[in-house]
């Protein structure tokens, strides 16, 4: 399905047969390159940019990679194919044909979905605008640039739907997608984790190690969905989203393998003396991860929900791979496990597995993040050093359903107010670490060249090489 570049706005959905929905996007389109103009990376507006556009959907070769000024990127929209005579695969319709248009008694829900899913999107380019100006390479600069664009086409896909299918209130919350602002207490961004900073580049590995996965998850639930034009668009999302959780997967590798030579060289582990080399002590990388795993564990929202268990019911978004799980796909009198702290203790306890929705995808998630965390501890266990990753329990420092406030150690122990206290600062990064980590921020941007405190990768971008001039400051 190839896409049609000759208009201003590509896509592979025909938008020049229908003119009054052509017309309400092409409005919205210089809204959208304003808000880029001022949220968008800082300072990059005149870089040409080592980048992939989308040049079809086919699993084939979909993208095309050369240089490009950010703001003239060809955001588009770009669906899957539609699947012939598609079936819905769970809940109260399960069976039946999927549709094409919203069924009007679940519009506010379908909305409601779609306008999340797509505030999420702007809100990382804002969280992550400041970065470029420190870079630990023009590498590293341009995989941001890359993440930040394909956010900024995200925002597109979900655009779309709400302007084709939602009327006049779909155009009034693309609108409203524009105006609210990462971190604004006034207009914040709908979600907890799209408001927190992005200050540095291990925070940036981290959210898209974590925060990007907890997108995966997202889209994949919705791929699923009875709403066709939804499930084919988020399908396609995905396939973009694998390199953000690349970025974030290999972006910690390098720093993880740069302190581990530093500490073998040096045969150290102090983090007092890995300061003073300029490298990020372990401890203080599991620190920061235990941070991102846990707001991002809150993305997944109460572990017993009643939205969930509707959203389920009536086909709107399903489980993650739906349809490789052996049940009824209904659900009705199932139960699944989820934990609770109030007697003093974890005790797992079968709830209704409708409502136990957001917990299943939450653990789907942390099994996802804890084998890309392995990964990093092949870095380690290959030069010899005991030090292990780990993502924490699920229960540690959530601010959203049944655990909120309980205080559960990394491990995964229910602890007192005092004995909380007493630890925190071994397990959540500390003003300490985030000042030092701070200070290691500088801006590289000589090809092939590294900040001290970050390995290079294996290879480049696209079979070029790691000292490509990915980047051209004009
Ligand atoms: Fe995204
Ligand atoms: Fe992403």
């Amino acid at each position: 399905m190839s896409i049609d570049y000759q208009q201003k706005i590509p896509n592979n959905v025909d938008l020049a047969s229908d003119k009054t929905l052509q017309r309400a996007l092409e409005h919205w389109q210089p809204e959208f390159l304003e808000w880029w103009a001022d949220m968008g990376p800082e300072g990059s507006h005149e870089y040409d940019c080592y980048l992939r556009t989308a040049t079809s959907v086919d699993q084939a070769g979909w993208a095309t990679f050369g240089y490009v000024k950010m703001p003239d990127y060809r955001w588009g929209i770009f669906l899957n194919p539609q699947e012939p005579d598609r079936r819905i695969g769970f809940g109260a319709h399960k069976g039946e044909p999927v549709w094409q248009d919203v069924p009007g008694e679940y519009r506010s829900n379908l909305r409601r979905i779609i306008v999340t899913q797509g505030d999420t999107e702007p809100a990382s380019v804002e969280q992550q605008r400041h970065l470029g100006l420190t870079c630990p390479s023009m590498y590293d600069l341009r995989n941001l640039f890359q993440v930040n664009v394909e956010e900024g086409r995200h925002l597109w896909a979900m655009v779309y739907l709400l302007h084709r299918y939602f009327g006049r209130d779909g155009r009034e919350e693309a609108e409203a997608l524009l105006e609210r602002r990462s971190g604004d207490a006034d207009n914040p961004r709908i979600l907890g984790a799209f408001n927190e900073r992005t200050p540095d580049w291990l925070s940036f590995f981290m959210f898209t190690f974590f925060t990007d996965r907890d997108g995966k998850f997202q889209l994949s639930a919705l791929t699923e969905s009875a709403f066709d034009p939804l499930a084919r668009t988020t399908r396609f999302m995905l396939t973009e989203e694998g390199h953000h959780m690349f970025v974030g997967r290999n972006g910690i590798r390098r720093i993880i393998e740069r302190t581990a030579d530093v500490m073998v060289r040096e045969r150290t582990d102090a983090p007092d003396r890995l300061r003073a080399l300029g490298v990020i002590d372990l401890p203080t990388v599991q620190r920061y991860l235990n941070f991102h795993s846990s707001v991002t564990a809150d993305l997944f929202g109460a572990d017993l929900s009643s939205n969930a268990a509707t959203f389920y019911t009536t086909g709107l978004k399903g489980r993650y791979l739906e349809n490789r799980i052996a049940d009824d796909h209904v659900l009705q009198g199932a139960t699944y496990p989820i934990l609770n702290a109030s007697s003093g203790d974890l005790v797992r306890e079968d709830a209704p597995a409708l409502n136990a929705l957001n917990e299943r995808l939450r653990d789907d998630f942390i099994s996802d993040s804890v084998s890309g965390v392995e990964a990093w501890n092949t870095a380690l266990q290959r030069r010899g050093i005991d030090f292990r990753f780990f993502v924490p329990h699920k229960g540690f420092n959530r601010r959203i359903g049944s655990l909120a406030g309980a205080k559960v150690s990394p491990q995964g122990k229910v602890l007192s107010e005092s004995a909380w206290n007493a630890r925190i600062r071994d397990w959540l990064p500390t003003a300490e670490d985030r000042a030092y980590v701070q200070s290691l921020m500088g801006r590289v941007v000589e090809p092939g060249k590294f900040a001290n405190w970050i390995a290079p990768p294996s290879g480049g971008i696209n079979g070029q090489p790691v000292d490509c001039e990915y980047v051209r400051f004009n």
